[in-house]
C-alpha cells in the first residue's frame, strides 16, 4: 500500500497543510516540538481512525477549533482509494471515496500499516495485555476471520464472567463454557499459524538489526497445546470452576496468553539494555511486514526511532529500511541518504 498524500486541517498544530509522499523512505526531519510525531499519528489515523497517543478527539483538533480534517489517497495496486477522517468534539466520521462508514471498523484493511514508537521500547517488560493486543490487531487487520473470532470469543467470555459472578446457574456455566470452548479453538489455530511464521522473520529481523552472532528467542505461553484442545479445555475448565466461581471470572484462557523474547538464553523484559528492548521491540513491531509482499504490504511508521541507537545499530536499521513497504520515519536530523526528506519548521 502506499500513501500518496496527505491533507491535514486543524489537526493538532497543523493547521492546513499538503504533503506529497515517496513509494519508498520518507524522512520527517524537524527539531523537537514542530509536528513530526504529529504527522505520522495524522497517517495512522487513516488505518482505523484511531490514535496510539490518545482516545480524546480534544486533543486530536486544533487548540480553539472545533473540528479536525484527515484525508489521504492511497494505491493498492490498480486500486485508488481516498480516505477520511474528520473529527468533531462529540465524535468522529471516517469517510472512503466521499461516502461516510456506517462504523469506524469498516475501515479495517483499507489502509494497513505497521507502527513503532518510542513508548514500544518498553514492550517487552509492559503488562502482558500489550503484548497481547499486539498479535490480536495484527492478526485481525490481516484476517477478517480472526476478528470476527475474537470478537464472538470476547462476547462469551463476558457472558461467562456475568455467569460466575451471579448465582450458581451450573447448567448455565456448562453451556458458556462449551461455547468458550469452541469459541477459542479456532483463534489457537490460527494464532499458531501466524507465530509459525512471524517468529523466524523475527529471529531474522532482529538479528540483521542486532548483529548475526547474537542469539535471539522468541517464546510463546499458550493456554493450552492445539492438539486435542477442545477435550483438554473441557477437562481444565471443569477443574478450575470452583476457582472461577470464588473470583467471580474466567482465570484461563486464550486471553491470558503471552510471549517472552530472549537475548543469550535471558529474558529481554529483564536483561536485555534499554537499546536492546528498544531494538527487539522494533524488530517484533516491523516484522509482520516482511510477511506480506506486494500490494497488501502495509506501510511503517517508525516515530523518533534512531534516538537511542548507536552509530552501528542505526546503520544496521538504515540497510534494513528498502525491504519494508512505503515508510515514514522522524527525526531530529536526517539520517537516510537518498530518502524524500520532509522538514518540518
Ligand atoms: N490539539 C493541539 N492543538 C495545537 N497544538 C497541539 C495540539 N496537540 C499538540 N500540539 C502541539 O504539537 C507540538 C508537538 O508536536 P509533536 O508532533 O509531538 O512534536 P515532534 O516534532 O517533537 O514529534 C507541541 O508543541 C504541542 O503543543
Ligand atoms: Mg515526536
Amino acid at each position: 500500500m502506499i500513501l500518496k498524500n496527505l491533507t491535514l486541517r486543524q489537526f493538532r498544530n497543523h493547521t492546513h497543510k499538503n504533503y506529497l509522499f515517496s513509494p519508498s523512505i520518507n524522512e520527517i526531519v524537524g527539531r523537537n516540538g514542530t509536528g513530526k510525531t504529529n504527522l505520522v499519528e495524522a497517517i495512522h489515523l487513516l488505518c482505523l481512525a484511531r490514535s496510539w497517543r490518545t482516545a480524546e478527539n480534544k486533543k486530536l483538533i486544533q487548540k480553539d477549533k472545533n473540528e479536525a480534517y484527515v484525508g489521504g489517497e492511497v494505491e493498492e495496486g490498480s486500486l485508488q482509494r481516498k480516505i477520511e477522517v474528520v473529527l468533531q468534539k462529540e465524535g468522529r466520521v471516517a469517510l472512503v471515496n466521499g461516502k461516510p462508514l456506517a462504523k469506524l471498523s469498516q475501515l479495517s484493511g483499507l489502509f494497513n500499516c505497521v507502527l513503532f514508537t518510542p513508548e514500544d521500547s518498553l514492550f517487552f517488560r509492559d503488562s502482558p495485555g500489550v503484548r497481547r493486543l499486539f498479535l490480536d490487531e495484527t492478526l485481525s487487520r490481516t484476517s477478517p476471520a480472526y476478528l470476527h473470532n475474537l470478537r464472538q470469543f470476547r462476547h462469551i467470555l463476558q457472558e461467562r464472567n456475568a455467569a460466575l459472578k451471579e448465582r450458581r446457574d451450573d447448567a448455565l456455566l456448562e453451556t458458556l463454557t462449551e461455547q468458550l470452548i469452541l469459541s477459542e479453538e479456532p483463534l489457537v489455530k490460527e494464532r499458531n499459524l501466524f507465530l509459525k511464521r512471524l517468529i523466524p522473520v523475527f529471529q531474522k529481523t532482529s538479528q540483521f538489526l542486532l548483529g548475526e552472532e547474537r542469539k535471539v528467542e522468541f517464546v510463546y505461553h499458550p493456554f493450552l497445546k492445539e492438539e486435542n484442545f477442545v477435550q483438554e479445555a473441557r477437562d481444565f475448565y471443569q477443574k478450575s470452576k470452583e476457582r472461577d466461581y470464588l473470583l467471580g471470572s474466567t482465570q484461563n484462557g486464550i486471553h491470558r496468553e503471552d510471549f517472552e523474547v530472549s537475548l543469550e538464553r535471558e529474558n529481554a523484559a529483564n536483561f536485555a539494555s534499554q537499546g536492546e528492548g528498544r531494538i527487539l521491540s522494533l524488530a517484533l513491531k516491523i516484522s509482520p511486514s516482511f510477511l506480506e509482499e506486494g500490494d497488501k504490504k502495509p506501510v511503517a511508521i517508525l516515530d523518533d526511532v534512531f534516538g537511542e541507537l548507536d552509530k552501528e545499530h542505526a546503520k544496521n536499521l538504515v540497510r534494513l529500511l528498502p525491504k519494508l513497504g512505503q515508510c515514514f520515519i522522524t527525526g531530529t536530523e536526517e539520517h537516510i541518504y537518498q530518502s524524500h526528506e520532509i522538514v518540518m519548521k
